[in-house]
């Protein structure tokens, strides 16, 4: 699905409650109301793909039954001990008909989730999407760090080291997730990993130097930002590193 889908009525939708449909194309997608406002997601749970439609809503929390992951229905971010955003979709409403379409990649990411409205159309507007063949070395060691990526489909791998002595350091492969944020540092000026596609995938590309532009016009999203980054440097620091 890429355009608006009419999945339903408004009336179909019980007051702060939530309910599932089925799309045209076989996707399945959660449609929680919260005051009057509706959010659409997939209704699959990120964790083990368990059905979220037959887990529980009390109004504003979505629970999982399986493991008991929870979610803010108002933003798909997880609380407590769940570990994963709920994959969204953008809702718009036209007299009873609730339509839906993805949410972009980099709307999801959490990176950028929390930036001002006006400055994420402004980052969409220098992003280019490009999609890439399995195999595919999207930077190597060594290489300028000119762009940031926004992965909105596939799986991509990071490796240290050269020849054949190739070190696994880690995957990213859910929508939204971000990587090669160097890119928006200073003094980080060539790539200590390869990123490498191990599946067809499609990925959102923003050059750092435009992006750090448009921060710096917008500072309490640019602040937003940064500390968001600092966060992602921490967890990698703590884990698997390679960006
Ligand atoms: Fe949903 Fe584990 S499958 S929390």
């Amino acid at each position: 699905m890429s355009r608006n889908v009419h999945l339903c009525n408004v009336s179909d939708i019980p007051v702060n409650g939530m309910q599932s449909f089925k799309t045209g194309d076989g996707l399945d997608i959660l449609v929680a109301n919260f005051n009057d406002s509706y959010y659409a997601y997939s209704d699959s749970c990120p964790h083990q793909g368990t059905c979220l439609s037959e887990g529980f809503y009390d109004g504003a929390v979505l629970t999982c039954h399986k493991h008991l992951w929870q979610w803010d229905v108002t933003t798909g971010k997880p609380i407590g001990l769940a570990e994963a955003s709920l994959e969204g979709y953008q809702v718009e409403i036209a007299d009873d008909k609730l339509f839906v379409r993805p949410a972009s990649a980099l709307k999801m990411s959490e990176l950028f989730a929390d930036v001002a409205t006006d400055t994420q159309d402004k980052l969409e507007q220098i992003t280019r999407r490009e999609e890439f063949e399995a195999g595919s070395i999207l930077y190597d060691i060594g290489d300028v760090t000119d762009d940031l990526y926004i992965l909105e489909t596939g799986r991509v791998e990071f490796q240290f080291g050269r020849d054949d002595r190739i070190t696994a350091a880690g995957f990213i492969l859910r929508k939204g997730e971000v990587f090669g944020w160097a890119a928006l540092l200073e003094h980080q000026p060539l790539r200590i990993a390869r990123a490498v596609c191990v599946e067809t995938s499609v990925l959102l590309r923003l050059n750092g130097e435009e992006a750090v532009k448009v921060l710096s016009a917008e500072p309490t999203s640019g602040y937003r930002v940064m500390r968001q980054l600092n966060t992602l440097i921490t967890n990698h620091l703590t884990s698997s590193g390679g960006q």
